[in-house]
């Protein structure tokens, strides 16, 4: 992401002006430390920064204590940025430079600055220094005492000193700010962004950027002839972030980092499966990219690149369900549409051929017929006999007389039964007060053909060899 110095700052007016009043008033009269908190991705660093650079006449120093690590090399980075600010600032005040890394001790940087303010006592008037200390409460040794060292340190300096040491705290906690609330520091809050503002954010900041970027106008000459005007791309690009917002949200609440990361991730995704018919229609865009929106694709697997290509709606539906819960629902499909005279030719063990093969055929295939409430007793029976045990003992064996060879109804067996109600599944007469086991209620399938095809396909099981034979 590059980052582009032409964007406003938005939604900071408050933040903006109170800055204001802090930094362009009468150094004698304004506050000498100011705190800044907002949680990551607020908007502090730009928004100070920008106003910093829009006020040219203000001279500061921009330290970050992340980077400094501790509180030596902190204090020793006061140092070194005060007299370069300085010195750019007011050029040829001052003749000798002092060392910076002298500045062992916290109480060693008074004289220091003692020293160094001391060259521009011949200022016509007081003149602020601000230091900014970006990402205060993230310096790595941190303790309580460090900040009451800084914030003392403008009352230990000369009073009469024609430079005004001013300090602003950013930081990201709200509990380090409430530790320190007795010295009662103004403070500035930046709120966290609405989902709203961060679409708005994203859209200026980054449309631009991506309709320019090179895999956009790789893509585009890929498709020769085609003469498309900005406006267009502009809309490409702005509908991509939107739907990036949308998808993604929820996996990364108002983190404005992690949506541009997203977007730096994705683009290259979306700006392929773009071509010259459906980039006048969004739509049809919509459709082509739709995996680019359904997972962040940075999963450990190495190979999902491979999963993604299948059939994602089929993966989804077959494989939800647990083993139990697919043969209840075959065996409640079996019962919505098979009549119940028919139960034991074809599900009982001992069926004979003849026994079969006698039988009159329907005309009507029962498929094609509204699915028929049925007695939960009747589920639970069929699902017994289609239910595949698995066990190792050889048949036939001693121990195979102990075995069980059924899968008796347990509370597996009802805890798939209830899931399937409550995935709708499974439909039932009465809906109040309901008593799954009930003896009154009646249960009718609520699956088309098409998808038990697929949960049977999933396990396994023939089903479409049990209405074979039962209609014409
Ligand atoms: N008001 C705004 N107007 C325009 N762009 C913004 C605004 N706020 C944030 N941004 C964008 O969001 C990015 C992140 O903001 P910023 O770096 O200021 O966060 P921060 O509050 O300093 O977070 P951290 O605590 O992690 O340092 C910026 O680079 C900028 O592009
Ligand atoms: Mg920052």
């Amino acid at each position: 992401m590059v980052e582009d110095t032409s964007i406003p700052v938005l939604f900071r007016d408050y933040q903006w002006n109170t800055l204001g009043s802090f930094i362009n008033g009468d150094p004698d009269l304004t506050p000498p430390n100011l705190m800044i908190q907002g949680y990551s991705g607020t908007g502090k660093t730009y928004t100070i920064r920008k106003f910093m650079e829009s006020n040219t006449d203000v001279a500061y120093a921009w330290l970050q204590p992340i980077e400094v690590v501790s509180w030596k090399p902190l204090f020793q980075a006061i140092a070194r940025s005060t007299q370069q600010a300085l010195m750019e600032k007011f050029p040829n005040l001052q003749k000798t430079q002092y060392d910076p890394m002298a500045v062992e001790e916290p109480s060693f940087s008074v004289r220091y600055l003692t020293n160094l303010f001391s060259h521009y006592d011949s200022l016509p008037e007081r003149v602020p220094l601000y230091i900014i200390y970006d990402g205060f409460d993230r310096l790595q040794d941190i303790d309580s005492q460090l900040l009451y060292k800084v914030l003392k340190l403008h009352e230990l300096l000369p009073r009469h000193s024609k430079i005004v040491l001013k300090s602003v705290f950013i930081v990201r906690d709200i509990s380090f700010v409430q530790r320190y609330s007795t010295n009662s520091l103004p403070l500035i809050i930046f709120p966290r962004y609405s989902i709203d503002e961060i679409t708005e954010l994203l859209i200026l900041s980054r449309t631009q950027e991506l309709i320019n970027s090179n895999f956009m106008v790789l893509q585009l000459k890929t498709m020769e002839g085609l003469v498309v005007d900005v406006d267009l791309l502009e809309k490409l690009a702005i509908n991509f972030i939107q739907l990036i917002v949308q998808s993604f949200q929820s996996y990364t609440g108002n983190d404005i980092f992690a949506l541009n990361d997203l977007i730096d991730f994705k683009w290259p995704q979306y700006v392929k499966n773009i071509n010259s018919t459906n980039i006048f229609d969004p739509l049809a865009l919509y459709r082509a990219t739709v995996k680019v929106f359904v997972s962040t694709s940075d999963g450990l697997l190495e190979n999902e690149e491979i999963l993604e290509n299948e059939d994602i709606s089929e993966v989804n539906q077959t494989y939800e369900l647990s083993k139990i819960s697919k043969y209840l629902l075959i065996a409640a499909y079996f019962c919505s549409y098979i009549e119940a005279k028919y139960d034991i030719s074809i599900f009982s063990r001992r069926t004979t051929k003849a026994a079969t093969t006698k039988r009159k055929k329907k005309e009507q295939n029962p498929r094609f017929l509204q699915p028929s409430f049925f007695h939960i007793e009747r589920l639970l029976a069929i699902f017994q006999s289609i239910y595949p045990i698995e066990s190792d003992i050889p048949k036939g064996s001693l121990a195979s007389l102990k075995s069980d060879e059924l899968m008796r109804s347990n509370v597996e067996v009802f805890q798939n039964l209830s899931e399937l109600f409550s995935l709708k599944l499974i439909a039932c007469t009465t809906a109040k007060n309901l008593d799954m086991l009930g003896h009154k209620i009646k249960w009718r399938v609520n699956v088309p053909w098409e998808i038990i095809l697929e949960i049977a396909d999933s396990v396994n099981f023939n089903i479409a060899d049990f209405f074979s034979d039962i209609h014409e």
